[in-house]
């Protein structure tokens, strides 16, 4: 009989623009303070793309998790881009990276679960792992946020940013990878957090352009409560699903929103902070792609090694929540 597969990530990678916006930039732009921003959200700058485009910043955090799987573009089965922001709205932005790496052979699609994203996509991955259909996937999650963020209003003008994620999935015997995957979403929240215009219901006209209806609005306080909820409620139930308790969690990779956020989330599941990556200072929120380049910086800054048991757990539009646990 064959052994059991499960999806293991071999390769990772990131990027982010060079450009940095600082908080003292955007003084300069919208009646907001350094010392709000820091203390209301822990952000202290975030990088932005200037010229770069989504599938610029996908292709880069491809390639490096490819160099680490040992892989080449021609190598891959399936890519998958988790993105709200892609190049253009057709074709996809998996099809552009795909174009990037070479990778003739890969089977391509977006994947569109806002800040959740990476994780909807790793549980995507792994199904296909498990089941034997493919070998080699790219998971990439990447987000153009500066290009819906509305530079006029200080609401949310202070929380975004630029960057993208990536790992390669193959399958192993081994007794690690994607443990558990819960996903979750409730649309009757859809309102909360939306770009109105720029689709079917409202296309591009003077008007939705006038009333800058392209840009993302957000009832950030009422998002704020049930985020902190969620975002607990997806980590306890992936990792009972994996069999496992909190004592057992050797990083928790929170969707990186904001700091007291992240806080709230971590007394709730009674976990010590210093388990807890943290790296909203850097970056601010880049939707799926933070908890993507968060594993990137908990693996290189040695907060994961092998055996750690690993929680990814993201919130965001829709309403989406799901997370991930992963034996490293
Ligand atoms: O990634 C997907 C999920 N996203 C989230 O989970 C984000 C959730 N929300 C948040 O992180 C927070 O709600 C925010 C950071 C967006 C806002 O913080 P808050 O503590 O909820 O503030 P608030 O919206 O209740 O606003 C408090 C005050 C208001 O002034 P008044 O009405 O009390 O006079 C705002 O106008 O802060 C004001 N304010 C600002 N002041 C200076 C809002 N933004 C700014 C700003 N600078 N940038």
């Amino acid at each position: 009989m064959n052994k059991k597969l499960s999806a293991c990530i071999t390769g990772l990678g990131m990027c982010v623009p060079p450009k940095i916006l600082t908080n003292a930039d955007l003084e300069k732009m919208v009646d907001t303070s350094d010392e709000w921003i820091a203390q209301r959200t822990g952000i202290k700058e975030r990088h932005l793309v200037n010229g770069q485009t989504l599938s610029d910043l996908a292709g880069i955090a491809a390639e490096e998790a490819l160099q680490g799987a040992n892989l080449q573009g021609k190598d891959l089965d399936l890519i998958i881009v988790s993105t709200t922001t892609p190049d253009m709205q057709l074709p996809s932005a998996s099809c552009l990276v795909q174009k990037k790496l070479g990778a003739k052979k890969a089977a391509c699609f977006d994947l569109a679960a806002a800040c959740t994203g990476f994780i909807y996509a790793l549980s995507v991955a792994n199904q296909f792992i498990i089941s034997g259909a493919y070998k080699n996937i790219l998971v990439i999650a990447a987000e153009v946020l500066s290009a819906i963020t509305d530079w006029q209003d200080r609401n949310t003008c202070v929380l975004f940013g630029d960057g993208a994620g990536a790992v390669v999935l193959q399958p192993t015997t081994e007794k690690k990878g994607i443990i558990s995957t819960y996903l979750a979403a409730d649309g009757s929240f859809s309102d909360f957090l939306e770009v109105p215009a720029g689709g079917s219901r409202q296309p591009a006209s003077i008007e939705t352009v006038q009333q800058r209806q392209h840009f993302l609005k957000m009832k950030g306080n009422e998002t704020f409560k049930v985020a902190v909820r969620m975002l607990e409620e997806a980590a306890s139930k992936a990792v009972s699903l994996a069999g496992l308790n909190y004592k057992d969690v050797d990083c928790l990779i929170p969707h990186q929103a904001n700091i007291r956020i992240i806080k709230a989330t971590a007394k709730r599941i009674g976990l010590d902070e210093n388990k807890v990556f943290v790296n909203v200072d850097k970056y601010g929120n880049m939707s799926s792609a933070s908890t993507a380049v968060g594993l990137y910086e908990a693996v290189k800054q040695g907060k994961i090694k092998e055996g750690s048991i690993v929680v990814l757990t993201a919130f965001g539009s829709g309403f989406t929540w799901g997370a991930c646990v992963i034996k490293w």
